[in-house]
């Protein structure tokens, strides 16, 4: 059944367990997501960008989320607004069916722009007002995580994040969290603690700690019952990237966060960890495969059906290691 994201997180945090949230754009990652969620017995969120919702379009998207629902009636689904960017985008998302939103008042209307911190409070709390009278749940987000612009990660001078991101202002600020969740009533919030978006997070292996697990902690200490959300938290295994370029890609050599770390961050708040890059790389590699080594096949279903297994697996990883496994 689908349900709002506060019931799930509330459950997640009492059980002392994170949610993944994987984005979908189509049928095949949705059915990815499910058959992982069987075989796991796992609660899932399904997360649909502005993005996607243009690329599915709206009324197939719902569609599809409810023979989701249909087709496995034991499993509890959040239907997830990603990065709403205004009050109006997640209003249409509430109408289309969604069980929950995001508004990401960290940036202006155009995904793009710093916004400050009254800006946000201000679409926060408008939308936190309409959500709620329908039951969805709000997400909302505070700092400054690695840039959306390029879809990369990558800033726009082509560098990487990482750099900019082990700026401490650009973390989200313990205090102002407290004040941001008693101002607007979001019941998730998506801190920045090091992380960015994309395939190209850092450019060396890491080595102790990626996340700022001080802030982590702090934040969490002021914030018991607001569920925290960590955005960037793809872990881009070597073996995906490794696939990708043995059969013809040409990815960068680059690091993920690794999933050690993210368990950290559960066992302190943290309730929903935002994977789509991964899935990404799963399934570009297993097209990539079958196009090579099969270059006069032309079913899509050849190709598609091995990239669904291949998403499949990086989904039931991810949920046995954030422990939503066994939880439905
Ligand atoms: O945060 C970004 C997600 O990975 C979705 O990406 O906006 O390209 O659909 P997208
Ligand atoms: P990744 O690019 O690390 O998968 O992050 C996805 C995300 O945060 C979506 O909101
Ligand atoms: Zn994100």
């Amino acid at each position: 059944a689908l349900i709002p994201l506060r019931v799930l997180l509330d459950h997640a945090a009492e059980n002392s367990y994170g949610v993944a949230a994987f984005n979908v754009n189509n049928m095949e990652q949705i059915q990815s997501i499910m058959e992982a969620a069987k075989e796991t017995d796992s609660p899932v969120i399904v997360q649909a960008s502005r993005g996607a919702r243009g690329y599915s379009q709206d009324n197939y998207l719902r569609h599809l989320m409810l023979a989701a629902s249909e087709l496995y009636p034991e499993i509890p689904i959040v239907m997830h607004q990603d990065h709403g960017n205004s009050p109006e985008t997640c209003m249409s998302a509430i109408e289309n069916g969604f069980t929950s939103v995001m508004m990401d008042g960290s940036l202006k209307e155009d995904g793009k722009t710093p916004a400050d911190y009254d800006y946000n409070v201000a679409v926060t709390k408008k939308v936190v007002e309409m959500a709620h009278a329908k039951n969805v749940s709000v997400e909302g987000e505070l700092g400054c995580l690695g840039s959306l612009e390029t879809g990369t990660g990558e800033a726009e001078d082509g560098h990487g994040a990482e750099g900019e991101l082990s700026h401490d202002q650009l973390l989200t600020d313990p205090e102002e969290a407290e004040r941001f969740v008693a101002e607007t009533g979001v019941d998730a919030l998506a801190v920045a603690i090091g992380t960015s978006h994309g395939a190209y997070k850092f450019t060396k292996a890491p080595t102790g700690d990626v996340l700022a697990m001080d802030r982590i902690e702090a934040i969490h200490k002021r914030l018991p019952n607001c569920h925290l959300v960590m955005h960037g938290s793809s872990s881009v295994p070597q073996e995906l990237q490794d696939i990708i370029n043995k059969y013809g890609g040409q990815m960068k050599q680059t690091y993920g966060v690794p999933v050690a770390e993210i368990q950290k961050g559960i066992k302190h708040g943290v309730r929903k960890i935002n994977v789509d890059t991964d899935n990404r790389m799963a399934i570009t590699g297993a097209i990539r495969k079958v196009l090579a080594e099969n270059p006069a096949e032309f079913d899509p279903r050849k190709y598609l059906t091995p990239a669904r297994d291949a998403m499949k697996q990086v989904c039931v990883d991810r949920m046995v290691a954030f422990g939503q496994a066994g939880q439905a």
